[in-house]
């Protein structure tokens, strides 16, 4: 065997739970990893996980205690995976590897939850150097083990070197059905079906569609959330009574990886008080950033995504516990008798049908962003592409994603999903049920701020004319900003001198 033959496929920098978990799923397809952290107990670890899943061979994974050494013992040209924090330490990684001798035919790929604008400044800064590619992974933990999602972006002769590898690691998907294969026991592979990486485009591209993809995720996590809290204050369901009523709905339409995980985390009990887990949890919502991140882009893209940013406020709101408590005193809620049992008796079914619409909406206002960008950016994003992406590993992988998969499929250019005659018809379906539990839980006082924002932007939506007129008009009596009239050529100004007795209207071009 050659020198180089010996040598390792791919170099691995960060072991920590996804790294370590993305190195032995590269493993499991064959290929050969020199591993590095500052932390050498967790190259240890990913080594000793090594050798016990792979008790026949020989060892899969080397580890190493430099960055020269990480780069002596890797097939040239050198392809190397980062799994690092998002922030600094993607540039302290890179200059190290700079340091001790990187190419520039070499691949740095970055698998971080980065700020896309970071990654596009990255490869301009780097290109000298080596380059540095990024592919956000989606699907936690066990996603990097079995099969993640993965958005790979930047150069595209980088792509054709990464693809191969990038697409054994990947979630896979029956392409008829568009449904998981699911891979659970390490060792195993899946060599056919549909893999859940695709080339995104551009630096950058990728770790946008990345950030809407949390985004869609804290929209979806919420609504269900409010669905819980109406279950459970309104009509008075225990945590396995809902875990019940959730699980039925995964079966249905509502099928999706954050529907059975809720389940499953309702049904856990708390081993020393016995009672449900979900009950001693401390109500505060953390983030990391990637929902607020969506939030901000949708306001400066100008791209309307109030359930997304809903989903971020009500994180934030909860929060503020201490707050909470001290105004819970001080206000006044609607008595509990506010709905009639017969009211009660069909809520069930009305919010299956709430979540159902305000999950379309979610994803509608996501990809009409990702859209917005797109043709900001000169990106060419592929949107059936990119839900096909979604049908598995990620953390919003959902039964549901085949569907805007066909719509996208169906029309390539389609400006939002509300456009498509699919979604369109299940909207106008479920909206009575959808508008019915929006005021039920209002009646009884609890909040469904994600649920109501989809409901107001379907309504929005549906309007052809809003009380923007209004506006434009006090905009103009205070401001002097001028309107455009619907009797009048598109782009003519008018402005009313407001102060004067007349109140003249003047053409201003
Ligand atoms: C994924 C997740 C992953 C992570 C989020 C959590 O796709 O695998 O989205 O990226 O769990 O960053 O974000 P928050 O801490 O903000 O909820």
């Amino acid at each position: 065997m050659s020198e180089d033959a010996a040598k390792c496929d791919i170099g691995f920098v960060g072991l920590g739970v996804m790294g370590k978990n993305l190195v032995l799923n590269l493993a499991d397809n064959g290929y050969k990893i020199a591993a590095f952290d500052l932390d050498f107990e967790k190259v240890d670890a990913a080594i000793a996980q090594d050798v016990q899943e792979n008790s026949q061979g020989s060892p899969r994974v080397i580890g190493c205690s430099s960055y020269t050494e990480l780069l002596s013992k890797l097939k040239a040209p050198h392809l190397i995976v980062l799994s690092v924090p998002a922030g600094e330490v993607v540039d302290q990684v890179c200059h190290n590897l700079i340091g001790a001798g990187i190419q520039p035919d070499d691949i740095v790929i970055d698998t971080g939850n980065s700020l896309w604008t970071d990654t596009v400044e990255r490869e301009k800064r780097y290109n000298e150097n080596f380059i540095f590619f990024s592919s956000a992974v989606s699907g936690g933990e066990v996603g990097a083990r079995f099969g993640p999602a993965l958005m790979p972006s930047g150069s595209a002769y980088a792509w054709t070197r990464v693809k191969p590898i990038w697409q054994s690691i990947a979630a896979k998907v029956d392409a008829e059905t568009g449904k998981p294969l699911e891979r659970s026991k390490p060792g195993e592979i899946i060599p056919h079906g549909e893999a859940c990486a695709e080339y995104i485009g551009p630096a950058g591209a990728g770790h946008y569609v990345k950030m809407v993809h949390n985004g869609i995720e804290y929209a979806d996590m919420q609504i269900i959330c409010e669905a819980y809290h109406v279950l459970r204050e309104g009509l008075g369901m225990d945590c396995d009574q809902v875990a019940d009523v959730f699980a039925k709905w995964n079966a249905g339409d509502l099928n999706s990886y954050l529907m059975e995980i809720s389940v499953e985390v309702l049904r856990h009990k708390d081993p020393e008080s016995g009672s449900a887990l979900v009950d001693l949890i401390l109500d505060k919502a953390g983030q990391k950033g990637t929902g607020l991140w969506t939030a901000v882009s949708s306001l400066e893209v100008g791209c309307p995504a109030p359930t997304i940013s809903q989903a971020v406020y009500a994180r934030s709101i909860s929060s503020f516990k201490n707050l909470r408590i001290e105004t819970a005193k001080h206000l006044t809620r609607p008595p509990a008798d506010a709905l009639s049992a017969e009211q009660k008796e069909s809520l069930v079914e009305e919010l299956h049908d709430a979540l159902y619409c305000a999950k379309i909406c979610a994803y509608a206002q996501g990809f009409q962003l990702m859209k917005l960008a797109s043709v900001e950016h000169n990106w060419k994003l592929n949107f059936a592409s990119i839900a096909k992406i979604w049908r598995a590993g990620c953390i919003i992988r959902a039964s549901f994603l085949q569907s805007i998969t066909k719509a996208f499929e169906r029309d390539s250019e389609l400006e939002n999903l509300l456009l498509d005659s699919y979604f369109s018809s299940q909207l106008s379906k479920y909206q009575s049920n959808w508008r019915q539990a929006v005021a039920k839980a209002t009646l009884m006082g609890i909040p469904v701020g994600a649920i109501s924002a989809s409901l107001s932007y379907y309504d929005s939506m549906c309007c052809e004319i809003l009380p923007a007129n209004l506006l434009q008009g006090q905009r103009d009596f205070f401001g002097a900003h001028t309107f455009e009239r619907v009797d009048k050529p598109a782009g003519k100004k008018f402005h009313v001198e407001w102060s004067t007795t007349e109140r003249v209207i003047k053409p201003l071009n």
